[in-house]
């Protein structure tokens, strides 16, 4: 998920084409205002950090890009991606080292594990908005 800031920013075709150039599957994407139901669910695990309410009002300050992307092992590999939560400490060539300086502007969310991810689509995407299809490049993307 892009995020208000990184929306605002102009930063959603960058995140898509940096997904897009590692192979991974595009399988459905949205521009959403979150409602507040959908927000508390998504980071639920944080509900009583002192952080929260910040957050919430950050993740509702505007619209959010949805997207879910399928790959080998895309989990792990998107988390590698966006880099450490603090932008001031992810590497250069994460999303968040080259785009983000403060720790509550961070520019995207993704899931942290294949369980929160089946989580995380379930609270935001309904079954018809997955498209399912088979990608051209896969027999030279894979061994
Ligand atoms: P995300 O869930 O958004 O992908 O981020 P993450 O796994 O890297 O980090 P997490 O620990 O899940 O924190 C969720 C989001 O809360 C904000 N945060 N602010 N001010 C703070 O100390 C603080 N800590 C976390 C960030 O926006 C973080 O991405
Ligand atoms: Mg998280």
């Amino acid at each position: 998920m892009v995020k208000p800031d990184g929306v605002q920013r102009g930063l959603v075709g960058e995140v898509i084409s940096r997904f897009e150039a590692k192979g991974l599957k595009f399988v459905a994407a949205k521009l959403e205002l979150l409602p507040e139901e959908r927000v508390v669910e998504q980071y639920r695990e944080h509900l009583e950090k002192p952080f929260f309410p910040g957050l919430k009002r950050y993740i509702m300050s505007g619209p959010c890009f949805l997207m879910v992307w399928e790959g080998k092992g895309a989990v792990a590999v998107v988390r590698t991606m966006i880099g450490a939560t603090n932008p001031a400490e992810a590497a250069p060539g994460s999303i968040r080292g080259d785009f983000g300086l403060d720790i509550g502007r961070n520019v995207v969310h993704a899931s942290d594990s294949p369980r929160s991810a089946d989580r995380e689509i379930g609270i935001h995407f309904t079954p018809t908005e997955l498209v399912e299809y088979s990608k051209i490049d896969e027999p030279v993307l894979y061994e």
